[in-house]
């Protein structure tokens, strides 16, 4: 038997000379699975396969373990932290740096390239006025919209409203928010299933301008307002801050569950607006569905856009583009409603209190209790 699954029947010899072109400093790469071996080397514009375990970096696993990673269930990252693999040799850096030829050679996915946006601006802003066939054609091709003017201002003064009853409410450890440390204490940074709290933000959630966006690429998709932290609302604390309020560069798929989640797509309602002072939403254009090299972000030749909005905007992004929210670079106070709109199937697989945050934010409460 052997461990390798097949390659993509359609494998472009191109593509993974360009995924196995970052992977080569890292060295050759064995998987120890049970009592199966697999080690992965570069060699020229090829990458090799044997079982023989000489790999310069060796990492052990359970056959479980390794069936999530290749069926893209499960990250590297995601099996690191759950303490299901572990290093016989070499590091996580060494396994990261391998992760776009494992991405294509196990699901196909090609290492990123700057996409031919078939001459779309990836800065465009859109209105409901587009026709469904031009949105549909903006978010496929970029990855995200922008779309301006969606709520009114009196809507999103409304819905602000109903926010600030439910921060009032809110303390740390309630398991329905989360908080970062700043010098003044700790801060709500965000509130998660906001909308089973909140008539006013349970008719946001249940608007048709959303079911329209967040169907364009699905018309069967769900929105769960009781599973994967349903409607959160997001608000960006300015200065220093412990604990998640700036997110860096990441897909929302990057803890595992690609393979379920995806394509999902994620509307952020702006209730203030955002500015790089605020804080805004960064994107790499036509990044979903590919793979960037470990720790792109400190290369120069990957294109960024900066998405700041109205009070009123929505964005639009497929869950697997690469985006950040970094930290504001001014007075923070952005405020975004998040609604997404998932494949019906994620039903079968996560159930109430069973997503990652759910698990993360619940381990944050036990250890809190046990200080
Ligand atoms: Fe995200």
């Amino acid at each position: 038997m052997t461990l390798a699954p097949a390659r993509p029947a359609d494998l472009d010899p191109r593509a993974l000379a360009l995924a196995v072109a970052d992977t080569r400093r890292a060295g050759s790469l064995t998987f120890l699975v049970g009592g199966h071996t697999l080690t992965y080397r570069a060699d020229g514009d090829e990458v090799l396969e044997s079982d023989v375990p000489d790999g310069e970096t060796v990492v052990r696993l359970e056959p479980g373990a390794w069936q999530d990673l290749v069926a893209q269930l499960r990250t590297p990252i995601n099996l690191l932290l759950a303490g299901s693999l572990t290093f016989e040799r070499g590091g996580f850096d060494q396994l990261a740096a391998w992760d776009r030829v494992l991405r294509y050679l196990h699901a196909g996915f090609p290492p990123y390239t700057p996409r031919d946006l078939q001459g779309r601006d990836p800065a465009a802003t859109m209105t409901l006025d587009d026709s469904d066939e031009e949105l549909r054609q903006q978010l496929e091709t970029v990855g995200y919209l922008h779309v301006r003017g969606v709520f009114s201002p009196e809507e999103m003064a409304a819905a602000n409203a109903a926010v600030d009853e439910l921060a009032a409410q809110a303390r740390p450890h309630d398991d329905q928010s989360w908080w970062v440390g700043t010098d003044d204490g700790d801060k709500l940074c965000r509130l998660v299933y906001s909308t089973l709290r909140s008539a006013a933000l349970k008719a946001i959630e249940q608007d048709p301008r959303l079911a329209r966006l967040g169907r364009l690429l699905d018309s069967d998709a769900v929105v769960t307002a009781d599973r994967m932290e349903g409607s959160a609302v997001l608000i960006k604390v300015p200065g220093q801050t412990q604990g998640l309020s700036n997110i860096p560069w990441h897909q929302d798929c990057g803890m595992g569950g690609h393979a379920i989640l995806c394509p999902a797509v994620s509307i952020g309602i702006q209730l203030t607006g955002s500015t790089a002072g605020s804080g805004n939403l960064l994107m790499v254009p036509g990044s979903h569905g590919q793979t960037l090299p470990y720790q792109w972000h400190n290369r120069s030749d990957v294109p960024v856009v900066e998405i700041d909005t109205a009070i009123g905007d929505v964005t639009v992004h497929v869950q697997d583009v690469m985006h950040a929210s970094p930290k504001p670079t001014g007075e923070g106070g952005r405020r975004t409603m998040y609604v997404t709109f998932y494949p019906r199937t994620l039903l079968d697989h996560v159930g109430p209190g069973e997503a990652f945050n759910d698990l993360v934010r619940n381990r944050t409460a036990e250890v809190a209790g046990l200080a």
